[in-house]
């Protein structure tokens, strides 16, 4: 960590945070927990016509997009980089061509100027999202993971320890809302698409919720199948798909079970507050019956709002804040990685 020549430890660090794991190329400029800026460039609507994420072309986009989006962070904070004192950046997981054009980008100012980098993993970068979301939000808490590739319940207990509760046996949620928006015939990305369509329908098909028990897993697997499986039966018999009612279906099919089991892991660790991240936590269902759920219970809830929830690099620099001030600096070789464990 020799390239390091800028006072570490500050209480309040200048930090810029870069995302580039998949599709969004995002910076954001934070300073202590107070967020300055927030900017993205997406090429979700390219992808869109290729109905999901080419990672050739989410590396050309992230070549093209990440010096602008940085400029832009910068400016709107105020800041100007030698004023920065660390950088931080996902190292995974993700795309690895995508990742790579972060993590160089990143190595290359913080060897410029001579400050720290902070290799973030992406998954730790959305559940560090609630802390910009509430400045007094302080461990231990239960925390709902819900993202493209993870479901899970955790509990935090200081900033930097995690404890897994429970995850997901097969699919991810994120991964069933887009498994089933191919089925309904709804352009990427599905979560948000089977949402708006779920609006012009009831929830009145019994799917199957899956690992409804007291048990502290999930499954999306058997949900996938019965969504697929009611689809063809009705074309069989030559029958209209109910296409929005099978989207507010499989929606609170999917939801009530994360939400029932983020409280019940909240009751039974006799913690007071629950946090929530990752994709799925914009969705509009999910943040009213986690929020009414909460408050029945009497448990405080710090949901990140949407814009948080989904990949941004504010995220990233919140993680990068509780790496900088636990001193967990990397060096210049770290690489990406397509795959990193939750923990
Ligand atoms: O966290 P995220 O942006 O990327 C990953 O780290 O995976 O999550 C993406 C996932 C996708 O599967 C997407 O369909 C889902 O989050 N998602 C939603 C909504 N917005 C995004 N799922 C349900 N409702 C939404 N409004
Ligand atoms: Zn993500």
């Amino acid at each position: 960590m020799d390239y390091i020549q800028r006072q570490t430890g500050k209480e309040n660090p200048l930090i810029l945070g870069i995302e580039s794991s998949c599709d969004e190329t995002a910076a954001a400029v934070i300073r202590g927990r107070e967020l300055l800026s927030n900017e993205i460039i997406s090429s979700a609507s390219t992808q869109a016509i290729y109905g999901g994420v080419v990672p050739e072309i989410a590396s050309r986009v992230h070549v093209i997009a990440i010096d602008e989006v940085v400029e832009r962070a910068l400016s709107r904070a105020g800041v100007k980089k030698e004023e920065l004192d660390a950088v931080a950046v996902t190292y995974g997981a993700g795309l690895l061509g995508s990742l790579l054009v972060g993590l160089s980008f990143a190595k290359s100012f913080a060897y410029t100027l001579k400050i720290p980098l902070l290799a973030v993993n992406h998954v730790r970068g959305h559940l560090a999202a609630a802390y910009l979301d509430d400045e007094t939000l302080k461990p231990p808490f239960v925390s709902l993971l819900a993202s493209g590739g993870h479901t899970a319940v955790l509990f935090t207990k200081t900033e930097t320890e995690f404890e897994l509760l429970g995850s997901t046996l097969d699919d991810a949620a994120g991964e069933a809302f887009d498994k089933c928006a191919r089925v309904l015939g709804l352009p990427y990305p599905g979560g948000p698409n089977i949402e708006r369509l779920a609006k012009e329908g009831t929830p009145c098909i019994p799917f199957p919720k899956m690992c409804k028990g007291s048990e502290m897993r999930f499954s999306y697997s058997g949900l996938k199948t019965a969504v697929i499986n009611y689809c063809h039966t009705k074309e069989q018999k030559g029958e209209a798909v109910p296409k929005a009612d099978v989207a507010a279906s499989f929606q609170s099919a999917a939801l009530d079970v994360l939400v029932e089991k983020t409280v019940q892991a909240a009751l039974q660790k006799g913690v007071s507050a629950v946090t929530a991240g990752g994709g799925v936590v914009a969705n509009g269902y999910l943040r009213e019956k986690l929020a009414a759920a909460c408050q029945k219970a009497g448990l405080k809830l710090v949901l990140p709002e949407k814009k948080y929830c989904t990949d941004n690099a504010a995220m990233i620099a919140s993680e990068g804040r509780i790496q900088y001030q636990a001193g967990n600096f990397s060096p210049l070789s770290v690489n990406a990685r397509a795959a990193i464990p939750l923990r």
